[in-house]
């Protein structure tokens, strides 16, 4: 359970993690926050992204990504911050975007438990999740792509969480 005093104990902690915190999290992030407050739950969650490595610190997240979620009227808060150790403590729940993010995070002390892989809450790809693609190096329509992965992932992740 949540171990940071300053947090309300029934508040679920969800943190969304890529390598770079400027694409995949950041959209998932935003997805997600869009969709609590349209269900009316935006108090019960705690909410950030972060990516494994340093680059894009401070960033806010890359254009295509705002682009993409500005086609669904949906807004990117993100400024890129690096994965770190409190992290592990103050959030239920660690979203890897694909496996090598997995392991990234575990190699850095990320606890089994929390860790899940984003993909493994959509509902029609829970059995075997596949990896959210790293669109940063390809063309736009890879960000179209992906955020209809995570707007599955989403629903489902939330459905898992207020389940609890
Ligand atoms: P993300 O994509 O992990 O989805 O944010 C990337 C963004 C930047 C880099 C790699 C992946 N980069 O190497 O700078």
């Amino acid at each position: 359970m949540p171990k940071d005093p300053n947090r309300e104990s029934d508040t679920i902690g969800v943190l969304f993690v890529c390598l770079g915190n400027i694409c995949r999290s950041p959209l998932a992030e935003a997805i997600f926050l869009d969709k609590i407050e349209r269900r009316g739950v935006r108090d019960r969650f705690l909410v950030d992204s972060a990516g494994t490595g340093s680059w894009h610190v401070g960033q806010r997240a890359d254009p295509r990504t705002i682009e993409v979620a500005s086609r669904y009227d949906i807004s990117v808060p993100s400024i890129g911050r690096q994965v770190k150790t409190d992290d592990f403590d103050r959030f239920d729940m660690l979203l890897a975007m694909d496996r090598s993010n997995e392991k990234d995070l575990l190699k850095a002390g990320a606890p089994r438990e929390r860790l899940r892989l984003m993909m493994s809450f959509h509902p029609e790809h829970t059995d075997n999740p596949s990896d959210v693609p790293d669109p940063y190096w390809g063309e736009g329509d890879g960000f179209e792509r992906v955020y209809r992965m995570l707007d599955g992932a989403c629903d489902g992740l939330i459905d898992a969480m207020l389940r609890r």
